[in-house]
């Protein structure tokens, strides 16, 4: 069988990101860490495609490895795989090229709506700058065009907004204008990696309305990462349910969420709440994620699996991806026990 088997690729011209075999490891003094092993997945013009997972299970680092962002993060990160963004290499382009899709083509939106601002420049001057139409417009139509774009996120008085300065924004009107500048030059592709988590949780479902809105507007693709199923169930397309820098689990949102095939997919299911009933506290998954300092031999999650039953297939040997449904993928050894 083979090691690492994969979804049935689509067709070229389907595909808008292609990610194959992606395996990142930091150098650290107790060892080498391991937090991407080998992961591989699509993404189609248009579509949402969730990732969920624990805190620590390599969601973040997975993309900024895509985008070739990790090492102004951080030191020492060894990247390996193969990453193709239309059909082009992206680890086999320029610094300068890379710069150029990901100001363009491909844009991201951080987590905390503070920390992404600099403080002392106006936010609108933040978004014209990130503007492609900087360079070719006048500067009263470049105002025009941020006023626009900040209509269309829903910032009202876009004319005063855009003199101000972060700390005048409020957490979530600052992550609208984050959108703002993620979709100023029509990308292809926008990853947001936990847009809401620092937000209020009435604003976060605007916000996340929002970022369906305008990827579905103007037709980019969306890469939504969180750590909550229940998120991912409301907006994605499709989920990579991801473990112990592995993807556990792939396919449609709709057949993973009645008809799971992974252990670990159904523990975090279970910890949604539900609807029909009220829980005083919410089932949690035992035991923790873990550190990959080894890649482990066999299956991550085998030591909080309710399926292993001490098992040694689960404990020597790497469960692949294997498909378990129609375009569904499970990386479990006895899936169909489930
Ligand atoms: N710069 C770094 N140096 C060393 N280890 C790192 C670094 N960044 C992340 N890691 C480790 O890599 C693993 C994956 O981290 P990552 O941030 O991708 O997790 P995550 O799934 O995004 O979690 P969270 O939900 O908390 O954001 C973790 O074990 C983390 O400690
Ligand atoms: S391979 Fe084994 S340990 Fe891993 S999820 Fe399946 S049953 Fe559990
Ligand atoms: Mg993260």
């Amino acid at each position: 069988m083979k090691e690492h088997a994969v979804s049935p690729s689509p067709t070229a011209e389907q595909t808008l990101l292609s990610v194959r075999d992606l395996a990142v490891d930091f150098e650290l003094e107790g060892g080498v860490l391991r937090a991407v092993d080998r992961i591989s997945y699509d993404v189609r013009p248009g579509e949402i495609v969730g990732i969920v997972g624990e805190s620590g299970s390599g969601k973040s680092v997975s993309v900024l490895a895509v985008l070739r962002l990790l090492n102004v993060y951080t030191t020492g990160a060894s990247v390996t795989g193969e990453v193709r963004f239309e059909g082009r290499d992206l680890f086999a382009l320029t610094a300068k090229q890379m710069r150029e899709i990901r100001g363009k083509d491909i844009t991201l939106i951080f987590q905390d709506p503070s920390s992404s601002w600099h403080p002392v420049l106006r936010i609108g001057r933040q978004v014209a700058e990130v503007s492609v139409a900087h360079d070719t417009m006048r500067p009263n139509r470049v105002r025009e065009h941020v006023e626009g774009l900040f209509e269309s996120v829903g910032i009202p008085n876009p004319r005063v907004r855009y003199e101000q300065y972060p700390h005048e924004y409020s957490g979530g009107m600052k992550q609208r204008a984050m959108i703002a500048m993620a979709i100023a030059n029509k990308p292809k592709l926008v990853i947001a990696d936990e847009p809401t988590t620092a937000l209020d949780v009435t604003i976060q479902s605007q916000v996340l309305e929002l970022l369906r809105n305008v990827t579905a507007d103007t037709g980019a693709a969306l890469i939504l990462i969180s750590h909550d199923i229940g998120v991912i169930a409301e907006m994605a397309d499709r989920v990579i349910v991801m473990y112990g820098g592995r993807v556990m689990e792939e396919g449609p949102v709709e057949q993973v969420l009645v008809s799971s095939r992974h252990p670990y997919t159904k523990g975090l299911l279970a910890s949604l709440p539900q609807i029909d009933k009220t829980m005083s506290r919410l089932p949690t998954i035992p035991g923790a994620p873990p550190q990959m300092f080894q890649a482990s031999a066999g299956c991550p999650f085998e030591p909080r699996c309710g399926l292993a039953n001490d098992r040694e297939r689960c404990r020597e040997e790497r469960p692949s991806l294997r498909q378990c449904g129609e375009d569904q993928f499970s990386a479990c050894h006895f899936f169909e026990e489930l």
